[in-house]
């Protein structure tokens, strides 16, 4: 059966062209600049202070703490060198009232479960000195050093109070101390920046570090002195060898807040409502069209429409597609993972809670269109993130006299790893933005298990460093690629 008129007016906003993600691309690249050259900018283009990715031989054993995504995880993680490393781990649940509740809760909350952790668990680690910990903090945080930064906004469902303008290495540190647990925060990271480093401990130098998660995000390896807003003065020590060693460094871009201006963003009547009734409107654009803590919400909304407008449902909806947020990303996975309408139908009936005799001929398919219409500007526009970093970089093109090595994107979250298409539809998209040799110079590889493996390589890299300035020593420096953090 055709789809119903109403659908296809629809596609423009989905099934962007080659020429609209050209565009995408240009904006994004000079977003990036913007960011890159002042503070406050919604594409906040954050310095990480992590000077270079490393290689595979580093070793120790470090307590890894990761925020931001699903769950509230507290790791010991084990690095052996040889690119080798275990993790022990535990999960924990984050209510929504801890989420937007007093700041200070939340965080005596997570050294209650660092204790917990450390308790049940046990640790492998055994010094009269305080344990180092790296905190993966996967939210909008203006970083001031490798242990210090002051959080910009809250995203993905997060509102707690008193937190905004903060060091949370602070709040954290604070709330050890509160209850005399003998941990040191030595190194926050953004779980971007941990995907780089993980992925680069497990398998070569990688240039990007992405999630496609509940959020989604981006960090790559830049000169440290296009991060004009450092300064002169911090860009020079930093090169001279001082405080900020590094002629490279490692920059959290903060993608998700792309766009926020709505100037290219193909916005439709379903983002709007999307982001009208979300707890952060006009922030995270870019965010609520890729990430999956919108994907279900965003196709609701097609469903709702659909239904109110007859189209659909012969006009019955069910409490689930009624209910703000009523499913998630795994509905959409299913359904792009279905053989068939019939399967479809299946779906519709045991996770939307339609009623079998409102289902007409046809609906199966506008659901199905409806899920991949949403998927594939999803990819598209992830491609543009990348492609945008890509071309920033230098990197669309293979450095005169140089080997190709290609160009290695570690990516991690439940949309790059459970829906179906999703790496497939960036290829097809990154060989329209770069070319078809570009684009296939581009490996993306899962880097499963970032936020652990990446806070352990960022405090043992913060320890180091620690340590030297304890001896009297310079920070040392990174060459990508070419040295490690030993
Ligand atoms: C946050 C980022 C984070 C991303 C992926 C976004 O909402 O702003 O800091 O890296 O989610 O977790």
């Amino acid at each position: 059966m055709p789809l119903p008129p109403i659908c296809t007016t629809f596609e423009p906003y989905f099934l962007l062209s080659d020429e609209r993600l050209h565009d995408i691309v240009n904006h994004f690249r000079k977003e990036m600049e913007d960011g890159l050259a002042s503070y406050g900018k919604d594409v906040a283009m954050v310095p990480s202070f992590v000077t270079g990715v490393p290689d595979g031989s580093e070793e120790g054993t470090f307590l890894a703490l990761d925020l931001g995504g699903t769950n509230l995880r507290v790791c010991e993680v084990r690095l052996f060198g040889q690119h080798k490393f275990e993790i022990k781990q535990q999960k924990y649940k984050v209510s929504d009232e801890l989420k937007e509740g007093e700041a200070r809760i939340l965080f005596d909350y997570i050294a209650d479960s660092v204790d917990a952790f450390l308790t049940e668990i046990g640790s492998d680690i055994s010094s009269n000195e305080p344990m180092h910990l790296g905190f993966t903090f996967s939210f909008p945080v203006e970083q001031t050093a490798i242990d210090a930064g002051k959080l910009l906004t809250w995203t993905k469902g997060f509102n707690a109070k008193h937190a905004i303008g903060h060091d949370v290495v602070k709040l954290l540190q604070d709330a050890f101390d509160r209850k005399h647990i003998h941990v040191r925060c030595s190194a926050l990271v953004n779980d971007t920046v941990g995907t780089l480093l993980s992925r680069s401990y497990q398998s070569g130098p990688a240039l990007i570090g992405a999630i496609f998660g509940t959020g989604t995000n981006g960090a790559y390896i830049d000169k440290t002195r296009t991060v004009q807003k450092l300064g002169e003065d911090k860009i020079k020590q930093a090169e001279a060898g001082g405080e900020h060693a590094g002629q490279f460094m490692v920059v959290n871009t903060e993608w998700g807040a792309f766009d926020n201006g709505r100037n290219c963003l193909p916005v439709s009547q379903f983002d709007n409502k999307l982001d009208r009734e979300s707890i952060n409107p006009r922030k995270q654009a870019f965010e609520k069209m890729v990430s999956g803590m919108y994907l279900g919400e965003i196709t609701r909304n097609i469903l709702l429409h659909l239904i109110d407008s007859s189209i659909l449902f012969n006009g019955y909806s069910s409490k689930t597609i009624n209910t703000h947020y009523g499913y998630d990303a795994a509905f959409v996975s299913a359904v792009e993972g279905a053989k068939s309408p019939e399967e479809v139908k299946k779906l519709i009936i045991s996770q939307l809670g339609v009623k079998e005799e409102h289902i007409g001929e046809g609906d199966a398919e506008i659901v199905q269109w409806a899920i991949r219409v949403v998927a594939i500007r999803a990819s598209k526009l992830a491609a543009c993130a990348i492609a945008a970093v890509v071309q920033h970089t230098g990197n669309d093109k293979v450095p005169e006299g140089e080997e190709d090595k290609g160009v290695d994107v570690g990516v991690d979250g439940s949309v790059a790893e459970f829906l179906p298409n999703f790496s497939e539809r960036v290829s097809e998209a990154l060989a329209v933005l770069l070319g078809k040799e570009g684009g296939k110079r581009v490996r993306m590889g899962l880097a499963k298990d970032g936020s652990g493996v990446g806070a352990a390589l960022t405090a043992l890299q913060a320890k180091k460093a620690m340590d030297k300035r304890t001896e009297g020593k310079s920070h040392s420096q990174f060459v990508p690629g070419k040295k490690g953090f030993n």
